[in-house]
């Protein structure tokens, strides 16, 4: 066997991203008009749409990349999907990280092979996808969600993706501050990434259960958050200076002369902000730099540092579209009903079921 060849039994890997499509799997298909579908093939199923329609008999067996010209007479592009891909099209009961964020928080925050990572929350599972692909099957991802509901989800979405159980994957229920201190051992944890809506209130946990060195990293959505999330790490006087920046993308039209920006863009998702555990017993150096006149209020007073006469850090008070539990029901269930199709390759229940 040569190194890459496919016989790989790591989760996710090459074995599951070459070859024929099977039964079970999932596909992206593209019509025409550029609309994009997915499906998970059955020997079964049968694909309908108004550009066009087959039985997934007809795609079972055929390479990766075919254009399927159908019995209807369109064609469809079918390509087995990217992680990011498959991000953008999975079930969510929350929002995501997007995968231009993702891509970042694995190399800004330093996610090598082998590395112990906690994340929470855990939300749709599509964070935790990048970041286990990145420490690979010898590391430990520790993630941590408060919902049960949510932490189902997820685990849906993440198996279905690496096709069963990541070895390196551990999830529990509960709050990351409760959880934390009985789940890792003090100073164990090599890189944290918080994704929630107060990050700053597990601060000291994870100055805890982080190595000396160890990176924090912490992904918010607005502003007041950020400037909270600062603060409150500045005053622990255990980390070193953070960094905070975001990232835009922006795509291109490509078409003979017209090469140009898209008219639209995703302007904004969220902000990251990164610093490092210090040693244990030492404080920040002196910053010679003194903070603008007025950035710190003179009397802050009850409001804290920032002057953000913030209480209620609520998904409506950060004007997120929160999600109903009708929504989270129905995710909940078509995780499941997808769990049992990718794993019989049949698309009907056999009768008596
Ligand atoms: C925006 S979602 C995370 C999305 C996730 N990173 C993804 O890419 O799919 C935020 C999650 O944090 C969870 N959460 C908020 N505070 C938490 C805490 N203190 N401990 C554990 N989970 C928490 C919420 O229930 C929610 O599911």
């Amino acid at each position: 066997m040569t190194p890459g060849d496919g016989e790989s039994p790591l989760p996710g890997g090459p074995a599951r991203r070459r070859g024929p499509f099977r039964a079970g799997e999932r596909v992206q298909l593209t019509d025409v008009k550029g609309r994009m579908y997915t499906v998970v093939l059955t020997h079964d199923g049968f694909f309908q749409s108004q550009r066009g329609s087959f039985r997934h008999a007809d795609l079972i067996g055929k390479p990766d990349g075919t254009v399927l010209d159908t019995p209807t007479g369109h064609q469809l592009l079918a390509l087995r999907p990217l992680l990011s891909d498959y991000v953008l099209s999975m079930p969510r009961g929350a929002a995501v990280v997007y995968p231009k964020d993702a891509g970042q928080i694995v190399q800004m925050g330093d996610i090598f092979p082998g590395a112990r990572v906690v994340e929470a929350g855990v939300g749709s599972g599509a964070l935790t996808m990048s970041l286990l692909s990145a420490i690979g099957e010898h590391g430990h991802l520790l993630s941590v969600e408060r919902r049960e509901d949510f932490a189902d989800i997820a685990i849906g979405n993440v198996e279905s993706w690496f096709g069963g159980p990541h070895p390196a994957w551990e999830v529990r229920t509960g709050d990351l501050a409760d959880v934390l201190p009985d789940a890792v051992a003090p100073a164990s944890v090599d890189r944290m990434v918080l994704d929630m809506l107060a990050p700053w209130e597990n601060l000291a946990v994870g100055a805890d259960a982080l190595a000396p060195g160890g990176l924090l990293l912490a992904y918010v959505a607005t502003t007041t958050q950020l400037s909270r999330f600062a603060e409150e790490l500045r005053e622990t006087e255990q980390f070193t200076e953070p960094r905070a920046w975001e990232s835009m993308v922006r795509t291109w039209h490509l078409e003979g002369l017209a090469v140009r920006p898209d008219h639209r863009m995703i302007g904004h998702t969220g902000f990251l902000i990164t610093a490092r555990r210090l040693a244990p017993g030492t404080t920040p150096p002196k910053r010679t730099r003194r903070p603008a006149k007025g950035a710190y209020p003179a009397d802050a007073g009850e409001a804290g540092a920032t002057g953000a006469v913030v209480e209620d850090w609520t998904p409506e008070a950060l004007g997120e579209r929160p999600v109903s539990d009708k929504k989270v029901r129905r995710v909940r269930r078509d995780v499941r009903r997808r769990a049992e199709i990718e794993e019989t390759g049949l698309a009907s229940r056999p009768p008596g079921e």
